[in-house]
């Protein structure tokens, strides 16, 4: 597939990796639509696009509704007539273990609230259910080629703390199999689906992690650095130009290994 000419949909577009793949698939010669919640980050991103020559629109959504879901697909069709690439960023952290027990009693003193099991289980799974859903209905019925990226985590193996994101992370991981295997029983040939499952990368949703907990996690990466929003828009860019890839996740991570130094 060509980058150049192709049209993107980015959810989470206005910021970390989204934000990096827009600006990078511009620079290539993508036409792009930011899909995010924040309006005044949205429109940052479409003048920073817009000022170095590329086309951008901005949609302000909330990619957990079905309606918004709807509407910003067709939004980004009618803008540029055409679309070619869905990028699922739109994720959030809320961390907590399952319980927690106080020292002096030895009972349970809270439990993971169902406020943050929802938010994170509508945002990272309903929500990429819906935006590649969508994208994908439009690219069949527009005959176009296309590519859709689920974004999983290399915490989909299951994180302490994590209980709600790790589960929508591996649920994720599991989407380019089952959806090119019903495209192929559908004979749709046109969409391909390859998630990417990134490492720990220099983003705002890091900062709302215990950074304690962050620091540790760091001592066994390999390349001995947080990955750079950058390598990860360079391989989603490598994954739309390359066709053979395909119905996989690819684990971008630096190497991050186990306490004991085997890869996870
Ligand atoms: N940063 C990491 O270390 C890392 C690692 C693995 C996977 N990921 C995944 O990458 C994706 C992007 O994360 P990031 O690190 O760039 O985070 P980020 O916080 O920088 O960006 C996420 C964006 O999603 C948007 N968003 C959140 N809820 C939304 C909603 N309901 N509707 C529309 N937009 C919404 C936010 O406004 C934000 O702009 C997420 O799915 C995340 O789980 C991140």
């Amino acid at each position: 597939m060509e980058i150049k000419n192709s049209v993107a949909l980015i959810t989470g577009g206005a910021s970390g990796i989204g934000y990096a793949c827009a600006k990078h698939l511009a620079s290539l010669g993508a036409r792009i639509a930011i899909v995010d919640q924040n309006p005044a980050q949205i429109q940052t991103v479409v003048s920073e696009i817009e000022s170095s020559g590329g086309q951008c629109i901005g949609l302000e959504a909330d990619v957990t509704n079905e309606a918004d879901s709807e509407r910003f697909v067709e939004a980004t069709v009618a803008a540029f007539g055409q679309l070619n690439i869905a990028i699922s960023c739109a994720g959030v952290i809320r961390d907590g273990t399952l319980l927690n027990i106080d020292k002096n009693t030895g009972q349970v003193s809270r439990k993971l609230g169902f406020d943050k099991w929802k938010t994170v289980i509508d945002v990272n799974l309903t929500g990429t259910f819906l935006t590649l859903r969508d994208a994908a209905q439009a690219m069949v019925n527009g005959g176009w080629d296309g590519l859709l990226v689920p974004i999983s985590s290399v915490n989909k193996i299951g994180q302490v703390g994590q209980l709600n994101y790790s589960a929508t992370k591996a649920a994720i991981e599991r989407f380019p199999k089952v959806i090119v295997g019903e495209f192929l029983l559908r004979k749709i040939r046109n969409v391909r689906c390859v998630g990417i499952a990134p490492g720990y990368t220099e983003t705002k949703i890091l900062q709302e992690m215990n950074q304690d907990a962050l620091a540790a996690i760091l001592k066994n990466v390999h390349l001995g650095r947080l990955i750079k929003p950058q390598e990860i828009a360079d391989m989603i860019a490598y994954c739309v130009q390359n066709d053979a890839l395909n119905a996989t996740t690819v684990e971008i991570t630096g190497g991050l290994c186990f306490e004991g130094n085997i890869a996870k």
